[in-house]
């Protein structure tokens, strides 16, 4: 069989500390899996193992997996927030972080669990729709998620038989927008929502289901899953 249940599966979220991670590691969690989050503010809490780690930190990564032990799934959500500079405001700092984290921190826990990946396991990057969508102010996110989903075909084949694929969300209404309720946070999520085939912005829960698909369904592999709501079209 091709599918697999998530009871009892070991599930790495990095970046499940907020936004979309922690929602893939409680629909997780409700699956079955046995869930671990890691970021740099994690706190241990409830049902979910929380382990304090900075992805730019090669030996925190390679100290946070030998802790864990083995690992049936491993779902790559941590994202530094930055901004959308044109070229004329492009600062090397922000370009370095937002390389560091997503891509370079992906790449680097990737390489640290691979002792610890089973033969079967599935890894799941998070690009964004400004892979392919472009736009004045689009340069750093655009290069860098769609160097992600590069990385995700990438590995699909350096990494088979385990499976790589990446979820590529649109708009999602996360704390990467903001605190929630604020003014400004709303209105952007109002006005992006409007401007959508669906009418609405995204929840951390319409994304957490591609994740679960990536994991569970064993025929997936290099896909790119994008869960935008049409803002693609
Ligand atoms: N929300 C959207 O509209 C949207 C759209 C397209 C793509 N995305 C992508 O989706 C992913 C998740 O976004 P989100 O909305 O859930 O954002 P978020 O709420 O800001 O979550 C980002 C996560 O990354 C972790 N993180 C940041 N820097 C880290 C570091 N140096 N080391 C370890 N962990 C780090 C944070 O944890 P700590 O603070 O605990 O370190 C947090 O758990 C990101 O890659 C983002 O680019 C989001």
């Amino acid at each position: 069989m091709s599918d697999t249940s998530l009871k009892n599966q070991q599930v790495v979220v990095i970046g499940g500390t907020s936004g979309i991670g922690r929602e893939v590691a409680n629909a997780a969690l409700q699956r079955g899996a046995i869930v671990t989050v890691i970021g740099r503010s994690a706190k241990a809490g409830g049902d979910i193992r929380a382990i304090a780690a900075d992805v730019t930190d090669n030996a925190a990564l390679v100290q946070a997996f030998a802790a864990i032990g083995r690992i049936d799934h491993l779902v790559l959500t941590a994202g530094a927030r930055v901004g959308s500079p044109k070229l004329t405001e492009l600062q090397r700092e922000e370009l370095e972080l937002a390389f560091n984290v997503k891509l370079f921190g992906s790449l680097f826990a990737i390489q640290a669990a691979l002792p610890y990946l089973t033969p079967n396991a599935s890894v799941t990057l998070t690009s964004g729709l400004l892979s392919r969508k472009f736009g004045p102010g689009g340069l750093l996110k655009s290069t860098l998620n769609a160097a992600v989903e590069a990385t995700a075909k990438t590995l699909a084949k350096e990494l088979a038989p385990r499976r790589v694929n990446v979820v590529s969300p649109g708009v999602i209404d996360t704390e990467l927008w903001g605190e929630a309720g604020a003014e400004s946070r709303v209105a952007a999520m109002a006005r992006i929502g409007k401007g959508l085939p669906v009418g609405r912005v995204g929840t951390p829960q319409d994304v957490a289901q591609a994740y679960m698909l990536a994991m569970e369904n064993g025929f997936v592999s290099g896909a790119v899953l994008d869960i935008e709501g049409g803002g693609l079209l």
